[in-house]
């Protein structure tokens, strides 16, 4: 493996996010602010020849997993044509992407053409009036839509995205369990996190263990699933269910030791840690003409400072970074 993508703790960066755009066609109220945010000019995104140049050289060094973002990934225009063009990377092994699904079922026949091969889909709320609260737009039954075409396109586990909040969807836990039971879900409960603009604060927070209680509240027979090297998430399920239930514990028991995750910003930024605020443009260096070999060494170093951890859920609230919206999920 690579020696550019190991860090100094020994961490191999095999998956690669890249965010495809800062433009979203919701609002959701925890990854943004009202008014939305200021947008990078077209000029300084990342072209879609920048995006495979950089793709192409992370595979080669041992990057099998790349999982593409936003923004909203899927009203980048492009976007069936960049799958494709990936798809074509040896040593590639997943294509996924995180998408709000509202466009997701008129374009998946299409992705699934182009290689896509994993699907997280967002949805924090079964109930259509509280999405519209949350997300701050409509497109409930199109979510919902996204999500049944995928599982029919034989995307198995699909993920749904739901991220918990106290006094808001936290009453839900059990209706998205019972989901589960007919459905091939992997529906993942998220401790909700601090980004620049979203108004965190801990008391808003549910962790881990406090959802995980009121699951076996009612299911005494919750079973955990053996952990996958490098997860986001801590599975469960009900035996007898078909599908199950996860947790993403980032605030509440993080997963850095075993983090094998780069980010690369709409705007050409590599992003070594979600909650490090220390990037480096490769769109400059690009744009300079750096050669493939400088590009390298500007990677490992980037990738040679990042911290053994995050600095702790109340350092994160303090800290500046940016709203998430311009990290990796999807403003107009
Ligand atoms: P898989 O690739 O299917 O494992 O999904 P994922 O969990 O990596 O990605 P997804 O885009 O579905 O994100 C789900 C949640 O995990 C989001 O709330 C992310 O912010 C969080 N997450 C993703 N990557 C990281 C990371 O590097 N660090 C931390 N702490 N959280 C992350
Ligand atoms: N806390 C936790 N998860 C978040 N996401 C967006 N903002 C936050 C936040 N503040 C989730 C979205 C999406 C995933 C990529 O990140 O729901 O599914
Ligand atoms: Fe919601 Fe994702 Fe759009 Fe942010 S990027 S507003 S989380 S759908």
């Amino acid at each position: 493996f690579s020696a550019f993508l190991t860090d100094s703790f020994g961490r191999q960066h095999s998956y690669l996010r890249i965010s495809l755009t800062e433009k979203c066609n919701l609002r959701c109220q925890y990854c943004m602010p009202e008014e939305g945010v200021p947008l990078t000019p077209k000029a300084d995104l990342l072209t879609t020849e920048e995006i495979l140049t950089l793709a192409r050289l992370f595979v080669k060094e041992g990057v099998d997993k790349i999982r593409l973002t936003g923004g909203e990934p899927l009203i980048r225009p492009d976007v069936v044509d960049i799958v494709a063009q990936l798809h074509r990377l040896e040593g590639l092994r997943t294509i996924g992407i995180t998408t709000n699904g509202i466009n997701l079922a008129r374009l998946l026949p299409q992705l699934q053409k182009a290689g896509l091969s994993a699907i997280n889909i967002s949805l924090d709320t079964l109930v259509p009036a509280k999405f519209e609260f949350i997300v701050r737009r409509k497109g409930f039954h199109k979510v919902m839509e996204g999500i049944h075409k995928a599982i029919e396109l034989g995307y198995s586990p699909v993920k749904v995205n739901c991220v918990v909040m106290r006094g808001l969807n936290e009453d839900e836990l059990l209706d998205f369990v019972a989901l589960t039971e007919g459905l091939p879900l992997d529906v993942r409960f998220i401790e909700y996190m601090p980004f620049d603009g979203n108004k965190w604060n801990f008391k808003k927070m549910v962790s881990y263990k406090e959802m995980l209680d009121t699951l076996r509240q009612q299911w005494p027979e919750l079973e955990k699933l053996p952990e996958e090297e490098s997860s986001t998430a801590k599975a469960f399920k009900v035996p007898g269910f078909r599908g199950q239930v996860s947790f993403i514990t980032s605030m509440s028991e993080h997963f850095c030791g075993t983090c094998n995750r780069l980010r690369i910003t709409a705007d050409g930024n590599l992003k070594v840690c979600l909650f490090g605020n220390s990037e480096v443009s490769l769109r400059d260096h690009l744009r300079a003409g750096a050669s493939e070999e400088e590009l390298l060494q500007i990677i490992g170093a980037a990738v040679g400072r990042k911290k053994r951890q995050h600095a702790g859920m109340f350092n994160i609230a303090q800290m500046k970074n940016r709203p998430m919206i311009l990290i990796e999920i999807g403003a107009e």
